[in-house]
């Protein structure tokens, strides 16, 4: 540590950001260099100031202690983010194919590109595209000396540790044939099974469950403490390479052969094509056992089979012109639908949703579907007992997209959309809205705190990541808590440890089946560690309508304290209060109609009462407006490599700058990590200036 360090209580808010990165990183170093190696570079009491300048620089911006902190674990091995590894041939991105004629459309560009003449015979192979994460392991003579994730394709990051504990990744390879350098590089994934099981443990211990079997593979991958990643079942599939000092072979087919006799696993559907109607032939049978596979692909990647003619071809703005991914089109499977249950969510709208006879799309098991909302319904016309087609595309939610036989006679009646809340019997209303008059498609419990499911849920959103995040505190237990009654205001979970230890709590949380001495004292000391939270967080957490994380920080910085905040939002008839509200860029009427809605409520303002008297809301820093990018409005996508996509928002916002959802003509620039995709491509399409996360870092100022 130097000396001309500033003391912390006069660090700017960007100030405190980057150096709170530099710590976490520098930590976490020598972490890995005493707990990983064995090696400490420095002394236990250099390293324990930096621990204390780190907590010192948390306990006055709360904000910024996210999980991966090092203050938040404790005695286990190293925090923070992972090292870097810059790949020695970078790792590229594939061009898509979505129709027939584009795969043929790709073959015929090979053929002028190369100059072929039409009896030239052009090999490719076919091999499922793989729906997991690509990683690069690099052996020197025949021994694992490093592996990486793809991270922008020049530099990812260092997950050896955590690569060395899959069992499909050798640490040594057999024989001598092997080159002296050779990268391998492949997919990391996780089979369906694995996925479910990982996903029922989650779920047993309080945590939110993965998506996907991607995200919960990339979440493993990158696992902090390697003894979780072992933990977790990941698997490899081998398909190409990066430095290899003698080549493998004259094909792509027979060099993956060779990876195969050095151990890696390959994948089994590979196959030999050459012509276009033999490339569509394999794609219909790979896409036809997509369910029976047992883990997700999204595609089938042609690759043209000689090396040298993939020498000759090269690349293309960063993609191959001898490969492309065909991807497959959504997945659709036929079911009975049983049910429509209506959910109630936090802001009160109810919401259709479909049960149905449990059927599997592509792999997975739906038994839910979204019906979005009582247009949709009408418009579908889905009735139960209808024989419907769903649809699950990636990420999103299973849709129904029809019903299969809307002529049959013996169909149920047309689905009526109740106008009570199921919960709590209150009016169900559809607003209009003022400006253009329309009817809103939700509608809504006008119950408010008087209705149990709204209860509950606007609690969770209290607890949840971009609210109080209280660690073991999550869906779960809140609905426990609140169906119990010891919790139903955010207040009680500030008293819940006094009540407990004055005996209120029967049996005692540490005595019930899931919870013990060392549970229930974390939980404890979770809580009592958030009492002091960031103004911006704690305005988030409330979960007014149209009040969501962007407002919530433009608020804080606008008003500074809760005191300010809450005084402005209770005197709003005031005009010259609701002008000064109005007049912050980006903050809408509907915002500012839905805060002095809600702290014209007195159940909210008695709520709010009782939760401040147990909690220490922070000032917020005021922003410094000669930042570069204060002013501007930028949207981040993809995966990001230095920091969580939350902490990067955190930190534009902290500069003034807007932080936004999508990219449109208003967006000043977009930060695209690995991955980016329909957003990458729309800024292009508008001249939006698109940055790497490092540009985006020096831009402002933040080299480290
Ligand atoms: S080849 C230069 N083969 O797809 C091309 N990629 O969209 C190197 N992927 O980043 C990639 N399965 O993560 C290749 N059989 C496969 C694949 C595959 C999945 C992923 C990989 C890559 C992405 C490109």
């Amino acid at each position: 540590m130097s000396a001309a360090l500033k003391d912390v209580s006069a660090l700017s808010e960007a100030e405190a950001g980057s150096e709170h990165a530099r710590l976490v990183r520098e930590i976490s170093k020598h972490d890995k260099a005493y707990y990983q190696d064995d090696a400490p570079k420095i002394s236990d009491a250099v390293y324990d100031s930096l621990r204390q300048r780190l907590e010192v620089i948390e306990a006055r911006f709360p904000d910024l202690v996210t999980s991966s902190s090092p203050t938040q674990r404790v005695g286990t091995a190293p925090s923070g983010k992972f090292g870097e590894i810059t790949h020695a041939v970078p790792m590229l991105s594939l061009g898509n194919a979505f129709k027939d004629e584009d795969v043929a459309d790709f073959v015929e560009r090979i053929r002028r590109f190369l100059g072929l003449n039409a009896e030239d015979r052009v090999e490719l192979t076919a091999e499922p595209k793989i729906d997991g994460l690509s990683a690069s392991l690099r052996y020197e003579n025949g021994v694992l000396v490093s592996g990486a994730t793809r991270g922008d394709g020049v530099t990812g990051e260092d997950v050896t540790a955590n690569l060395l504990t899959l069992d499909d990744v050798p640490r040594r390879l057999p024989g001598s044939d092997w080159p002296e350098v050779l990268e391998v590089r492949g997919e990391v994934y996780m089979s369906h099974a694995d996925f479910a099981d990982l996903n029922t443990r989650q779920r047993d211990v309080g945590k939110p469950e993965y998506k996907n079997p991607r995200n919960a593979a990339a979440g493993s991958l990158r696992q902090i403490d390697p003894a979780k990643t072992k933990d977790r079942p990941l698997r490899f599939f081998a398909y190409a390479w990066g430095e290899v000092s003698a080549p493998l072979a004259p094909t792509q087919y027979e060099s993956v052969q060779r990876l195969a006799g050095w151990g890696f696993v390959i994948n089994q559907r590979t196959a030999l094509c050459s012509s276009v109607d033999d490339l569509l032939a394999v794609y219909r049978g790979i896409e036809a056992d997509r369910a029976q596979l047992g883990y997700d692909i999204d595609g089938v990647v042609y690759k043209a089979n000689r090396l040298d003619w993939q020498e000759r071809l090269g690349f293309d703005s960063r993609k191959p012109r001898w490969a492309v991914a065909h991807k497959f089109p959504a997945e659709q499977a036929s079911t009975i639908l049983e049910g429509i249950d209506i959910q109630v969510g936090r802001t009160g709208s109810l919401t259709p949703v479909a049960r149905l006879k449990p059927v599997t799309v592509g792999g997975v098991v739906v038994s839910n579907a979204t019906l979005h909302n009582e247009d949709e319904i009408l418009r579908k016309d889905v009735r139960v007992g209808d024989r419907v087609i769903v649809q699950r595309a990636g990420d999103v939610i299973p849709q129904i997209v029809r019903v299969v036989d809307p002529d049959r006679v013996d169909r149920g009646p047309a689905f009526e959309f109740p106008h009570v809340c199921p919960i709590c019997n209150s009016q169900a209303v559809r607003e209009h809205d003022e400006k253009t008059g329309k009817l809103d498609v939700v509608r809504r419990c006008t119950g408010g705190l008087i209705c149990a499911a709204q209860r509950v849920e606007g609690l969770k959103h209290f607890v949840a990541r971009k609210g109080f995040d209280i660690e073991g505190l999550g869906a779960k237990q809140i609905e426990a808590f609140s169906e119990e009654g010891l919790v139903t205001a955010p207040a009680d979970i500030f008293t819940l440890a006094k009540r407990n230890a004055a005996g209120a709590v029967r049996p005692p949380l540490q005595d019930r089946e899931g919870w013990g001495e060392t549970s229930v004292a974390n939980l404890f000391s979770a809580i009592e560690g958030r009492r002091a939270i960031a103004l911006a967080r704690l305005i988030n957490a409330l979960g007014i309508r149209h009040v969501g994380e962007n407002t919530a920080a433009l608020m804080a910085r606008t008003y500074g304290s809760w005191t300010a905040f809450r005084s402005a939002c209770e005197t709003l008839s005031e005009p010259a209060v609701r002008e000064e509200m109005m007049g912050i860029d980006g903050i809408g009427g509907a915002a500012v109609e839905a805060l002095e809605q809600y702290f014209s409520e007195p159940h909210n303002r008695d709520m709010l009462d009782h939760l401040i008297a147990q909690i220490d809301p922070r000032d917020a820093e005021q922003v410094a407006s000669d930042s570069p990018v204060a002013g501007k409005t930028v949207v981040f996508t993809g995966t990001l490599e230095r920091m969580t996509r939350d902490e990067a928002k955190a930190r534009a916002q902290a500069l003034g700058a807007k932080v936004a959802g999508s990219v449109s003509k208003n967006t000043d620039y977009l930060v695209a990590g690995p991955g980016a995709g329909s957003k990458a491509r729309k800024a292009a399409d508008l001249g939006v200036e698109t940055l790497t996360e490092k540009a985006w870092f020096q831009l402002i100022g933040d080299q480290a």
